[in-house]
C-alpha cells in the first residue's frame, strides 16, 4: 500500500507541476500580446517609427516568439494510455497489487474513513448486489439489477458479471451510461474489492476498495477511483468526490444496522442466501468464514482464561 501510494504521490506531483507549467505559459501570450499591441498603438500614435521604437517592437516580438517555442513538453494529463485494460483479467492472490499499479495512471481520486463497525460489515455490504438497489436507491436513481451473467470462483476470491437497467427515462445517470450494462464484481482475496462499471464505448470507472480491520468493531476503508473518461480531470475528480462521499453517507445506516445484527448469522454458510445476486458473498463465506469463527472462538477462549486469572 505504501509503495502504490507514494507512486501516486509521484505522478499526482508530476502532473501538477506540468499543469502550473502550462498554466503560466498560456497566460504569457495574453500578456505579450497585449504588451506588443500597446507599445505599437503607442508608437502609431504619434505616426512616427523612431530607431529605439522599431528596437523595442522588434525585442518584444522576437521574445514573444521565444516564448511560444518554449511551449512546455505535453506529460499525458488528460490523456489516456489505450494500452491499460480497464476489465481485470486475472484474480490472484498478488493480483489486487498488481491491479492498482496497472490502473495507476488513470487514477482519479483517494479517499480514506475510520468506520466504527467491523470490517465483515462492509465485506457483506460491497458484495451484496441487493443493496444497490435499496440502499442506494437515491444516487443510483432506482437501478435494478436484472440478472447475473456469470460468475468465476477462484482460489481466493471471484468474480461476477451482472447487468443492471436503469427504470426511468428520466433517470439522471442517462447522461454517463447505457439503460442496460453489464457491470463487473470482483473479490481478489479477503480484504480487496473491485467495482468496474461501463460508462459509454470502452470508457469505464473503476472503483477499489481496500478494508483493514483496526479492532472487531472498526475498520479502515480505502476507497481508489480510476477512469478513461476524457473529461477535464479536475471536474471529473471533483463529480467523483462528491459521488463517493453520497454513496458512503447512504450506506452508514445500513452499515449499522448490520453490525447491530448477529455477526455469526451473516458468515454462517447454510444461512447465506443461494440467490444468484449473494454468490461472491457465498464464495466469501466459503473461503474465510470458518476462519473467522475460530478467530472468535479463541478470542472468547482468551477472554474467558483472562477473567479467571483476574477472579
Ligand atoms: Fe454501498
Amino acid at each position: 500500500m505504501d509503495k502504490l501510494t507514494s507512486e501516486q504521490s509521484s505522478v499526482e506531483i508530476s502532473e501538477f507541476i506540468t499543469s502550473l507549467r502550462n498554466g503560466i505559459w498560456l497566460l504569457g501570450i495574453p500578456s505579450w500580446l497585449f504588451g506588443i499591441t500597446d507599445r505599437s498603438m503607442a508608437t502609431l500614435a504619434d505616426g512616427y517609427l523612431s530607431a529605439m521604437d522599431f528596437m523595442q517592437l522588434f525585442t518584444a516580438s522576437f521574445i514573444f516568439l521565444s516564448w511560444l517555442f518554449l511551449k512546455p513538453y505535453q506529460v499525458e494529463i488528460n490523456t489516456y494510455p489505450t494500452d491499460i485494460s480497464l476489465v481485470p483479467h486475472e484474480i490472484n492472490p498478488d493480483s489486487a497489487q498488481n491491479r492498482m499499479l496497472e490502473l495507476r495512471k488513470l487514477h482519479m481520486i483517494s479517499q480514506e474513513y475510520i468506520l466504527p463497525f467491523s470490517h465483515l460489515c462492509q465485506i457483506y455490504h460491497l458484495l451484496n448486489l441487493k443493496h444497490l438497489e435499496t440502499v442506494h436507491s437515491f444516487s443510483l436513481s432506482n437501478l435494478r439489477v436484472v440478472s447475473v451473467t456469470h460468475f468465476q470462483p477462484t482460489a481466493i476470491g471471484g468474480i461476477i458479471k451482472f447487468q443492471t437497467m436503469l427504470n426511468s427515462d428520466f433517470n439522471t445517470l442517462r447522461i454517463w451510461r447505457q439503460p442496460l450494462v453489464e457491470v463487473i464484481l470482483a473479490l481478489y482475496n479477503p480484504y480487496t474489492v473491485e467495482l468496474n462499471i461501463p460508462v459509454y464505448g470502452n470508457k469505464r470507472i473503476v472503483v477499489m476498495f481496500n478494508v483493514e480491520p483496526i479492532s472487531d468493531k472498526e475498520h479502515r476503508l480505502y476507497i481508489d477511483i480510476y477512469s478513461n473518461l476524457d473529461w477535464p480531470k479536475p471536474l471529473l475528480q471533483l463529480l467523483l468526490h462528491f459521488a463517493s462521499c453520497l454513496t458512503l453517507f447512504e450506506d452508514l445506516p445500513y452499515l449499522r444496522k448490520l453490525a447491530d445484527r448477529n455477526i455469526d448469522r451473516l458468515f454462517n454458510v447454510s444461512m447465506v442466501s443461494t440467490h444468484e445476486t449473494a454468490w461472491l458473498f457465498k464464495r466469501f463465506v466459503e473461503l474465510y468464514g470458518s476462519a473467522w469463527k475460530s478467530s472468535q472462538s479463541i478470542k472468547m477462549l482468551e477472554s474467558k482464561d483472562t477473567v479467571t486469572e483476574t477472579a
